[in-house]
């Protein structure tokens, strides 16, 4: 039995946030100024602080100004697009990046339409989404931009081949299937409601998972041969030993005997989320600049 490939997601993200580096130090002399990002979190949400802290570290690592504004759960929802118009205003920033989940009583919709689209680094403006809908430039979301350097990576042209994307929202599902039918494949977007997803995903060249749960995407119903792209980061508690793990969508130990690549949980598609997010803050740096 042939066993498939773990894509090195870490490997490719430390490259590109390397080339980033190299860019951002082109921008430094052409510029006199350094790209700046600006993350905004509200409340104190362990697993977003964690990944807020590692944004503002690799930001500043690739040669970036990065600025943090930590607001607590209960700010109101006009303190915070009062933030949001004065980062739009700010020279120094070309990124602005506002953590999501946001608090209940905040609507997100509203927050995210208020960021400058040239400074939306996350992709999630309409003006932004609508774009990659149609076809034009435009800031893409992070963690689908990422899926698609890494399958291209491996498997070159997309073209004609068929690709199946497990869960709809907005910040991974529709835009990773806008990112692959621009690539020419042939796109489904199956989720919850799907019936017989076993054959909807056996169809697949591609396969995308990205639902939230732990290893939903069984082994058996890949094709052989097909490569997957694990999105999901799920912590589960072993029953055995009572140890909490990190596992992705994908039973990725069973998929290994079908599959041609795919990305491991931790380390695949993770570390591409930031990479990217990097290139994002200094293409809009670029376009802002002109
Ligand atoms: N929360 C989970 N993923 C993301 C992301 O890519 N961007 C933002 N802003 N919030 C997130």
């Amino acid at each position: 039995m042939t066993i498939g490939k773990l894509i090195d997601g870490k490997a490719f993200a430390a490259t590109l946030r390397d080339k980033v580096g190299e860019g951002v130090a082109g921008f430094v002399e052409a510029t006199g100024r350094k790209p700046g990002l600006a993350v905004v979190l509200v409340g104190e949400d362990p697993a977003s602080s964690v990944y807020v802290r590692s944004k503002g570290k690799m930001t500043v690592a690739a040669g970036m100004e990065s600025f943090e504004f930590k607001r607590p759960d209960s700010i109101g929802e006009e303190d915070l697009l009062d933030l949001i118009e004065e980062l739009n205003h700010d020279d120094r920033v070309d990124g602005i990046l506002v953590q999501l989940p946001l608090p209940g009583h905040i609507d997100e919709a509203a927050v995210i339409g208020a960021i400058d689209p040239a400074k939306d680094v996350d992709g999630f403006h309409v003006v932004n989404s609508g774009k990659l809908a149609t076809g034009q430039e435009a800031l893409v979301p992070c963690t689908p931009l990422g899926c698609i350097m890494l399958l291209k990576d491996e498997l070159g042209d997309l073209s004609g081949l068929e690709a199946v994307v497990v869960g709809r929202s907005n910040i991974v599902g529709k835009p990773m299937a806008a990112l692959l039918l621009a690539e020419s494949c042939t796109v489904t977007i199956a989720h919850s409601r799907t019936r017989d997803l076993a054959s909807v995903v056996h169809r697949a060249d591609i396969v995308v998972a990205a639902v939230g749960r732990a290893e939903m995407v069984k082994g058996e119903w890949i094709k052989p041969g097909a490569t997957v792209i694990d999105v999901g980061i799920n912590r589960v508690t072993d029953t055995e030993d009572g140890k909490a793990r990190i596992v992705g969508d994908v039973a990725t130990a069973e998929a290994l005997a079908h599959v041609r690549a795919i990305t491991p949980v931790p380390g695949g598609v993770g570390p591409m989320t930031i990479a990217v997010l990097l290139r994002n803050t200094l293409v809009a740096a670029h376009a802002r600049a002109g």
